[in-house]
């Protein structure tokens, strides 16, 4: 039986006490959840939800990282400073970090390898564009993702990695994935983990669906054999919307 995992990421949303407020409300509503839960804000607001969600049932994750650990990389974020906040996980290759920023699947394998050396967990995105999936190309796309942004990760390190399939296509769009559908590609993803670690390991695996996930589509997502939890986008940014989600059922 697998742990659902349900996380909020906040994108670039929110001042410092708008996010304080927000995980102060998540720490008291949550604190009887029975799943395990993430908050990802924004760099600027990690120091202050970190103090917040401390010793809380309630992760603190970042968006992304460096792919390198320190050097010349203006404007960019090691994990070693993550670590240095408290971060304890890294959301990485994000539809938004690969289409707007053009990260590839060699740069961002870099970084789940840093960050897996430094101890982190990872949260490793996948997904594909509505022309790829109008193409019969979404299991090839998300194949390819999973395979490439695994790369030289060790078995044993396997166990601090969560997929999140996020169709592009469904992202911030108000179009979910129906259950079905979304079903179907964590299968793929599962059976692809398979063929690179193993059985008991594609069993193990979480594979998250993110996109458009809302109070009234979570449960039945969640129902899916092989959908493990949720990347919430723009539901997380409201306890009254993001709460129902990780108490989903
Ligand atoms: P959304 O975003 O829930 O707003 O669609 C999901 C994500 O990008 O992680």
């Amino acid at each position: 039986m697998r742990n659902y995992y349900i996380a909020g990421n906040w994108k670039m949303h929110k001042t410092r006490s708008e996010a304080a407020e927000l995980a102060k409300a998540l720490v008291a509503q949550l604190k009887d959840g029975k799943h395990k839960y993430l908050v990802a804000p924004t760099f600027t607001s990690l120091e202050t939800v970190g103090a917040i969600v401390k010793g809380s049932n309630i992760l603190l994750g970042a968006q992304n990282c460096a792919p390198e650990e320190q050097g010349a990389h203006t404007g960019e974020v090691s994990v070693l400073q993550l670590k240095d906040l408290g971060v304890q996980a890294v959301i990485l290759g994000h539809s938004e970090r690969r289409h707007i920023y053009k990260e590839d699947d060699e740069f961002i394998n870099k970084k789940v390898k840093l960050a897996l050396k430094h101890g982190l967990e990872v949260i490793l995105c996948v997904g594909e564009l509505l022309e790829e999936r109008e193409a019969g190309r979404a299991e090839a796309v998300c194949e390819t993702q999973t395979v490439k942004g695994l790369a030289g990760v060790a078995a044993g390190d396997l166990g601090r990695i969560t997929i999140a399939y996020e169709p592009v296509w469904a992202i911030g769009t108000g179009k979910t994935a129906t259950p079905e559908d979304a079903d179907a590609i964590h299968a793929y993803i599962r059976k692809v983990v398979g063929k690179l670690y193993g059985a008991d390991a594609a069993q193990k695996i979480i594979i998250q669906y993110g996109g458009s996930v809302k109070p009234e589509n979570a449960a039945q997502l969640m129902a899916k054999e092989n959908i493990d939890g949720a990347l919430v986008g723009g539901a997380a940014l409201k306890a009254d919307t993001f709460v129902p989600i990780a108490k989903f059922g």
